[in-house]
């Protein structure tokens, strides 16, 4: 078949299996173009609680399909790839989440959304990037709070609360490399253009102190990825320094043609999010493979820390 023909052939499927797909913003360009919503980790997960579609697809990785299908028992969900993982989410296990809790009994956990259904089940609260500050900040004031798994969000989201946390001591493998980039250098490459960050980033810390600290850094933004597409669609600037997975440039360009966008990194490339294609899209719609199904033992614990997490948008 060719490209537009398997293109059809997607469609064709979707409306007869009832079937919506859901596409992060880190998905190649095809991807992102046959989807019905493409959206960050909370507007995805928003989309799968509310979709009327019997069949879930999902491009993404693992634990968004999860969550999906967590949220969502009825449907089917499924997953074009079943080794699309995160390195972020493989960065703690149960046991040692078990065992952190026990040294620490008096707090709450609060995981970020990149975790596995598993340790959500263990979790009080759950978060993505973009509700990350919102939801700590509801958290009463004298809980102690355990923050997983990844430290730059975490200690982004301590130094904007105000409030002290335990932090695991993980990171997305993509991010913390963007971290080693001479952003100096990209400030002075591109004096006009604001930055934006996503919290995941290993240079996201300093950067934050520089935009608190300096007068000439207000340009400099710290974002999930749904909230650097919904500044650029408002901003009137046209130069723009994007520090997180590319994948994201091809929706950024679509929102504003006008503009012009510079990866901070241009080597920040997700390899799970890459592992779905459209052949293996095709493959997914037609055999309604891979079905990701949560354990309704594990789903029944996980479903409160995400309800909590999408209740503050
Ligand atoms: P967002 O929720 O900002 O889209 O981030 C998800 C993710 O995996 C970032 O690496
Ligand atoms: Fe996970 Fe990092 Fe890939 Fe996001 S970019 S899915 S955090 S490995």
């Amino acid at each position: 078949m060719t490209h537009t023909e398997i293109i059809n052939e997607i469609n064709r499927l979707k409306t007869e299996k009832n079937a919506v797909i859901l596409a992060h913003n880190y998905q190649i360009p095809d991807i992102q173009d046959v989807a019905d919503y493409v959206g960050d980790s909370l507007g995805l997960s928003i989309e799968a609680s509310k979709t009327e579609a019997d069949l879930i697809v999902f491009c993404g990785v693992h634990f968004m399909a999860e969550t999906a299908s967590i949220i969502s028992p009825q449907k089917k969900v499924i997953i074009p790839d079943l080794n699309a993982g995160c390195s972020l989410a493989a960065s703690i296990t149960l046991e040692q989440l078990r065992a952190w809790k026990l040294k620490h009994p008096d707090s709450v956990v609060v995981s970020y959304v990149n975790t596995t259904a598993e340790i959500k089940a263990e979790s009080d609260y759950c978060v993505t990037s973009s509700n990350a500050v919102k939801v700590v900040n509801s958290i009463p004031p004298d809980k102690k709070i355990l923050f997983l798994p990844d430290r730059f969000l975490g200690h982004y989201v301590s130094a904007v609360t105000g409030r002290e946390m335990q932090i695991w001591n993980g990171a997305c493998h993509v991010h913390e490399k963007i971290g080693d980039i001479n952003f100096d250098n990209a400030r002075i490459e591109h004096p006009d253009a604001e930055f934006l960050i996503h919290p995941e980033c290993g240079c996201s810390s300093s950067c934050m102190l520089k935009s608190q600290m300096y007068f000439d850094c207000k340009d400099i933004h710290i974002f999930s990825t749904e909230g650097m597409i919904n500044y650029v669609r408002k901003s009137n600037k046209s130069e723009f320094v994007i520090a997180t997975e590319i994948g994201i440039l091809h929706r950024l360009k679509k929102v504003r043609p006008d503009a012009r966008f510079f990866p901070l990194s241009e080597n920040a490339v997700c390899e799970y999010m890459k592992m779905i294609t459209i052949d293996k899209l095709y493959y997914a719609l037609l055999n309604e493979q891979y079905e990701v199904k949560v354990p309704e033992k594990i789903a029944s614990k996980a479903r409160l820390p995400i309800e909590r997490m999408l209740a503050v948008v």
